[in-house]
């Protein structure tokens, strides 16, 4: 069926095939038609322009006077499958105690891991819907989904198996990412190569062999995995066909971003602690920085340095980190708030960051991140809003008014 959308105050980020990313100073730059008219065929965008020239032959048109179309969000970094919030934590953080020192004490994700072991592959599946539907709903129109609270053979694969579930009943890009790496389980304290050993001898193999994960990731952090036991999972995720991307450098600097770097990864993520060293790696490589800056946020830990970042000719990405430890939310637009607020990108290098960038991050570049024809017909219509900046300006606003995908 060919649907026709009408009066659109700008149609945004709309680009010519073949570009899969964009960086430095480009990411300054978000190309638009005004007063445009979209042709949809099918789920594809099979063309576009500005009003004067625009098809009389389609009967379905849709009119979106006063309103924007830009791409859907593609969020590459997400934890949404999980057993239970964690308010408790936050009150704990209230009065005082940082994110390292509930971790140490058995709380953070070993927390989530011992709610995880207890909750049925329904339950699980049921309330992760429930949170896509909510992410959906904000404007994201393609996600990754980490596994990382089972942290046991079985647990691993019954997240991976909800994150294949979410796959077959709902009609956007997912991207699952093995994350058995994410902390050492209390059972493995005094044997952490036991643990490391099972992640690479048992759970990528049946993880890779099941069809159930298109990624593999560790947390490389102090406390959680080292730069060496990164290195070696992320080797045998690769002998298995998984591509990695990494949690790095969130707490301290860690060496995550080079042996990331070095392991070819997609994305390595959090960056709030990086210095030129991680930046020189990043240059000359393929690895799309990406910044997740609800994290720091919640957790009140530094930005990602996104001016030294985008200034070195590096592309950045922006995603939400969705998880009940140090993100509790998966809402995009507050994303580009924080981004523009927080870490003085404008808001085209922001949209840039959470489409088509994230697009690159995930994986879905080539049909994602941009109104660019023959790609999918993924795109988010606003409300009647006066311009694009107005999206992270009214932090908190819900600035969605309909999500095509
Ligand atoms: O990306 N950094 C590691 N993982 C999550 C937090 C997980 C948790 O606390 O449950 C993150 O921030
Ligand atoms: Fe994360």
């Amino acid at each position: 069926m060919k649907t026709l959308y009408i009066n659109i105050k700008q149609l945004l980020q709309v680009r010519p095939e073949g570009i899969l990313k964009v960086r430095g100073a480009d990411m300054a730059n978000l190309p638009l038609i005004e007063n445009a008219w979209l042709l949809t065929e099918d789920k594809i965008i099979k063309d576009f322009g500005a009003m004067d020239n625009c098809p009389h032959d389609i009967e379905n048109k849709l009119d979106c006077s006063g309103k924007m179309i830009l791409p859907t969000f593609c969020d590459s970094h997400t934890h949404i499958v999980f057993a239970a919030s964690r308010e408790e934590e936050f009150v704990m953080k209230i009065k005082g105690q940082s994110y390292e020192e509930i971790a140490a004490a058995g709380g953070g994700i070993l927390n989530s891991a011992r709610k995880l072991a207890d909750t049925s592959e329904d339950d699980l599946y049921k309330s992760a819907a429930k949170r896509l539907e909510e992410v959906i709903s904000y404007g994201t129109g393609a996600i990754e989904i980490k596994s990382g609270y089972g942290l046991s053979l079985d647990a691993e694969i019954k997240m991976l198996k909800v994150i294949r579930r979410l796959k077959k009943n709902y009609n956007i890009p997912i991207k699952a990412n093995l994350l058995a790496a994410h902390a050492i389980p209390l059972e493995y304290k005094n044997n952490r190569e036991a643990y490391i050993k099972l992640i690479i001898e048992e759970i990528i193999p049946l993880a890779a062999k099941e069809n159930l994960a298109e990624y593999v990731d560790v947390f490389c952090e102090k406390g959680f995995f080292t730069v060496e036991e990164t290195d070696s999972i992320l080797k045998a995720g690769k002998a298995h066909g998984l591509v990695p991307k990494i949690h790095a450098n969130q707490l301290a600097v860690s060496g995550g971003v080079q042996v990331g770097v070095e392991n070819n990864a997609l994305s390595v993520d959090h960056l709030e602690e990086i210095t030129e060293n991680e930046i020189e790696a990043l240059q000359n490589s393929n690895t799309m920085p990406t910044a997740l800056p609800s994290c720091s946020f919640f957790l009140g830990i530094p930005f990602a340095p996104a001016r030294d970042i985008i200034s070195a000719n590096l592309a950045l990405c922006l995603a939400t980190d969705y998880n009940p430890g140090s993100t509790p939310s998966g809402n995009m637009q507050f994303v580009l708030s924080l981004a523009c607020i927080k870490m003085k990108m404008l808001p085209e290098e922001a949209i840039n960051a959470v489409t088509i960038n994230g697009a690159y991050a995930m994986g879905v570049s080539e049909t994602h991140g941009s109104i660019t024809k023959g790609k999918a017909a993924s795109f988010i219509i606003t409300k009647q809003i006066p311009s694009y900046a107005y999206i992270a300006y009214s932090f908190g606003e819900n600035c969605v008014d309909q999500v095509i995908f």
